[in-house]
């Protein structure tokens, strides 16, 4: 599994329980240390605008991005570039905010978005801007780079009943 967007690689290292193997790539080469030191899969520094521009051969089984597509020009680069990280039958797991819950009172149409380390605690400082999509941009993105969506599912918070996240499951297209 490629794991893009890792962070600290906690993902990896649940998933090395499960005899699944993880790369790792992040962008950060702070999280890529933290990830290395703490082992449970391989972990490289490196960013989407890379993979957008063919620096890496993958293919892989399955590619997971949570909480990682994030931006606009990257994430349009990487989901383009997709197909070509992914075996004949291989799949995209992708986590993000949920556009009908994230989106604040704000009109709902894709554009940039302040961020919010809300509920996160006092060491949480400066947080980056997003790009917010509608179901339907993330939709056209997802066919316009070769995706089928095969199935979305949407977590709801325990108590608000609210969708706490979206999830992807695309596959290439035949
Ligand atoms: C909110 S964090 C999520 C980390 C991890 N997936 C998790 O679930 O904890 C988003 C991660 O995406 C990475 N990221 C964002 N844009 C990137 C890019 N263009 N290339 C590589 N990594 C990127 C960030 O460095 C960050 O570690």
């Amino acid at each position: 599994m490629l794991d893009l967007g890792c962070g600290e690689g906690w993902l990896a290292r649940a998933l090395a329980g499960h005899a699944i193997h993880v790369l790792g790539i992040d962008v950060v080469p702070a999280l890529i240390h933290a990830a290395q030191c703490a082992g449970g899969g391989d972990f490289r520094v490196a960013s989407y605008e890379d993979i957008a521009a063919g620096k890496y051969r993958f293919a892989i089984d399955a590619v997971v991005c949570k909480f990682s597509l994030l931006g606009k020009e990257s994430v349009d680069g990487l989901c383009r570039a997709m197909p070509s990280l992914l075996k004949p039958r291989g799949s995209l797991m992708g986590q993000t905010l949920h556009p009908v819950a994230a989106g604040d009172d704000l009109p709902y149409e894709d554009g940039w978005r302040q961020g919010s380390w809300h509920g996160c605690g006092p060491d949480f400082t400066e947080p980056a801007p997003w790009y917010f999509r509608t179901l339907q941009s993330w939709q056209r993105l997802f066919a316009d780079s070769g995706l089928r969506l095969l199935e979305m599912r949407e977590p709801q918070h325990p108590v608000t009943r609210i969708p706490a996240s979206i999830i992807f499951i695309a596959a290439k297209s035949a």
